[in-house]
């Protein structure tokens, strides 16, 4: 923030003269209003940091402006100057979101204060909001497929909700890690903490003290008192990744901790209870693990009150150009390279692919591309071999919009996209007509032809 501004609106010279001098050899910029009328024009024009209103500007009265201004800008910062006898007036000031008042004779020493704590406070706070805006980028998903639009809404839903627990199902690369981080983003939980932890990555003992934390002495090694993630993550999400790892006996002490959002240090005695939001995530069937009897049904069941299911980067091509757009415009300003454009190979090698490693994959062959290729243009050439490998593929999913050398099915791809427009549109027939530039007749006609259209609805 560069030096910040200050309108002051008082309709004595000499009490403004007063104040400016101040102000100034504090390093504010300042401007002047001696009215009603000339504040707000003022307020409009330069959107100052600040006003100091007085409360009495001649017929005037300050409350007045002070309701003006809050309409103009409801966020305004406005101190009020206020003589004797007027505390009434400040009340009623502040229930028009006043930040702060001052009596007459004014002190200096005190306002100087006020000021500088009120801007250190905005600085900091126009901080928090770039760094957060900076993070929610590094959460975009991207995608418009069907699949990934549902799964963002319920994201979305979700995150509006309170507390609950939701289970990430799907392929290792295809999205979870990000759309736990989304979820946090968007939930009121934002400003709190959001931890993740690996349930695969460490022996049980050590999971169990990861998870709930110990106290000093109890076992050997525990020197210290450690608080676990369920405690760090208060106030926040735990994102408990490959959750379908977790042993028998430690799902049945996280299923009692989801239940009651208590529970105690390893060794402790003192039952501590927190306000986590848990977010789990398994790349393998939980159902299946159910079926087998590795994992709990209970625990299942709880876990999965909302579950989200991430399909693999195969089963959704479509999103591949627009994937692929946002991996080469990130990446080429991270690797610091010209702006990059794709050759027409590449893709048709990428929707020929069947992508084991789904967008996690794809990001780290477009890396690698970005960083070897000496040209404007990510060709072929420095692809990881499996990618353009001819596949003698069996049956190549459609893909909406480039045609592969082995040609599509256009009745496939029609149908393809009428559904995905129904889908997209909520099942709104005007607005999937429009999607895909059709009347609605013409629409209805198709749908008749797919079965789609149910029989009352004909
Ligand atoms: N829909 C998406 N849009 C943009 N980037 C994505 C999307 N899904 C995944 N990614 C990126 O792909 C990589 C792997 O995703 P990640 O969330 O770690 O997958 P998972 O946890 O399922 O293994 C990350 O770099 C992530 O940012
Ligand atoms: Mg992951």
């Amino acid at each position: 923030m560069s030096a910040a501004s200050i309108l002051v609106v008082d309709d004595e010279p000499l009490q403004r003269w007063a104040v400016r001098e101040h102000l100034q050899a504090w390093g504010y910029l300042v401007t002047e209003a001696d009215s009603a009328g000339t504040a707000l024009a003022s307020y409009r024009a330069q959107s100052p940091d600040l006003v100091l209103l007085d409360l009495r500007l001649g017929a005037d009265s300050g409350l007045d402006v002070l309701r003006d201004l809050r309409e103009i800008d409801p966020s305004a910062a406005v101190i009020m100057v206020t003589a004797h006898g007027d505390l009434e007036d400040a009340v009623g000031g502040f229930r028009l979101g006043l930040t702060d008042f001052f009596k007459k004779p004014l002190d200096f020493e005190a306002l100087q204060v006020a000021l500088k704590y009120r801007f250190d406070a905005m600085r900091l706070r126009q901080e928090v909001d770039h760094e957060r805006k900076a993070r929610a980028g590094d959460a975009e998903i991207v995608g418009t497929s069907p699949a990934i639009t549902a799964a963002i809404r319920v994201m979305h839903k979700v995150a509006a909700s309170e507390a609950t627990t939701v289970l990430l199902q799907g392929e290792s690369g295809t999205g979870k890690d990000l759309f736990s981080k989304a979820l946090h983003e968007h939930s009121a939980r934002r400003d709190g903490p959001f931890i993740a932890v690996n349930c695969a990555a460490l022996p049980d003992a050590l999971l169990e003290s990861e998870l709930f934390g110990h106290e000093r002495g109890a076992f050997t090694d525990a020197k210290a008192m450690k608080k676990g993630v369920f405690e760090l993550a208060d106030g926040g999400t735990l994102y408990l990744d490959e959750i379908g790892e977790l042993k028998p006996a430690l799902q049945a002490k996280l299923l009692r901790v989801l239940e009651t959002m208590t529970f105690r240090r390893v060794g402790g005695l003192r039952d501590i209870t927190v306000d986590t939001r848990v977010v789990a995530a398994s790349n393998r069937n939980l159902e299946q693990g159910v079926q087998s009897g590795e994992f709990r049904s209970d625990l299942y069941y709880r876990l999965g009150v909302i579950q989200v299911h991430l399909p693999p980067l195969r089963e959704r091509r479509d999103d591949l150009p627009l994937l692929v757009e946002h991996f080469v415009s990130r990446l080429a300003v991270k690797l610091r390279k010209r702006p990059m454009t794709v050759a027409p190979a590449t893709l048709e090698a990428f929707s020929r692919y069947d992508w084991p490693g789904n967008i996690r994959e794809l990001r780290n062959a477009l890396e690698r591309s970005i960083i070897l290729e000496d040209g404007d243009a990510i060709t072929p050439e420095y692809l990881p071999p499996q990618i353009t490998a001819p596949t003698p593929g069996p049956t190549k999913p459609v893909s909406a919009f480039v045609l592969s050398a082995s040609g599509t099915s256009l009745e496939k791809m029609e149908e393809s996209l009428v559904r995905q427009a129904i889908q997209m549109a909520d099942g709104n027939q005007t607005k999937a007509a429009k999607l895909l530039d059709i009347s609605r007749d013409a629409l209805r006609y198709k749908l008749k032809k797919l079965g789609l259209l149910g029989s009352e609805e004909e």
